[in-house]
């Protein structure tokens, strides 16, 4: 709990700068978050919304519910909602949802279990509020597989954690495992570190 609520004050701190600090990145990640955004269907759960960098690519008639624990980053993200757009915004942690079992058909996120106190935990919560044959869409960067680099992003990782609560050595796909998704797609967008995943809830 109190690891969850460090990592939140540190979004409410860097919520200001947060598009600006990202901007250098976001040409090519645009085109990824839109090429996301486009295979959702049905009811839409996006879990660590942020300042809302996806909410431009949800269609009028998507129903989405985004949540996220920083209500600074919220604030962020309601300026980039349309008029017609469906889109509700709520605070909530992703460890804890409050939502009923088996609601969402699609459930997205985008660079959040680099954050999230308890990864596992996490993406149990996701599971459970995700209906059956429903779909986990990500975009996220992990640890490197590569035999220098994997190691050099433990051994740097305290940088990212204490100034933005972001962690660079995530094995996000094993988590997933542990969370009991079985069956998971997985497209390496960036060397092997920025990955696609699409978990399918069997
Ligand atoms: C790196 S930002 C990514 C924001 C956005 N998804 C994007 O693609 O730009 C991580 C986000 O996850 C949120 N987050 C981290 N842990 C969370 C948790 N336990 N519950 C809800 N949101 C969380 C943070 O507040 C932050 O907005």
């Amino acid at each position: 709990m109190r690891k969850t609520e460090v990592i939140r004050r540190r979004y409410d701190r860097i919520a200001s700068l947060y598009d600006v600090l990202e901007s250098r990145m976001e040409k090519s990640v645009s085109k990824w978050r839109e090429e996301l955004i486009n295979e959702v269907c049905g009811t839409v759960l996006e879990v660590g919304v942020g300042t809302g960098k996806n909410l431009p690519y949800y269609a009028d008639n998507v129903g989405v519910t985004a949540i996220d624990f920083s209500t600074r980053m919220l604030a962020r993200a309601h300026r980039k909602i349309r008029s017609g757009q469906n889109i509700r915004l709520t605070v909530m942690d992703v460890q804890h949802l409050e939502f009923a079992d088996n609601k969402f058909d699609t459930i997205v996120c985008s660079f959040v279990f680099c954050s999230v106190a308890d990864p596992v935990a996490g993406l149990r919560e996701i599971r459970r509020v995700c209906k059956p044959r429903g779909r986990l869409l990500m975009l996220e960067h992990v640890r490197s597989e590569k035999a220098i680099l994997g190691p050099l992003m433990d051994i740097i990782n305290p940088v990212p954690l204490t100034l933005y609560g972001a962690n660079i050595n995530r094995r996000t796909v094993d988590n997933l495992h542990l969370a009991g998704f079985n069956n998971i797609q997985v497209i390496d967008l960036w060397l092997d570190i920025v990955k696609r995943i699409i978990a399918f809830n069997e």
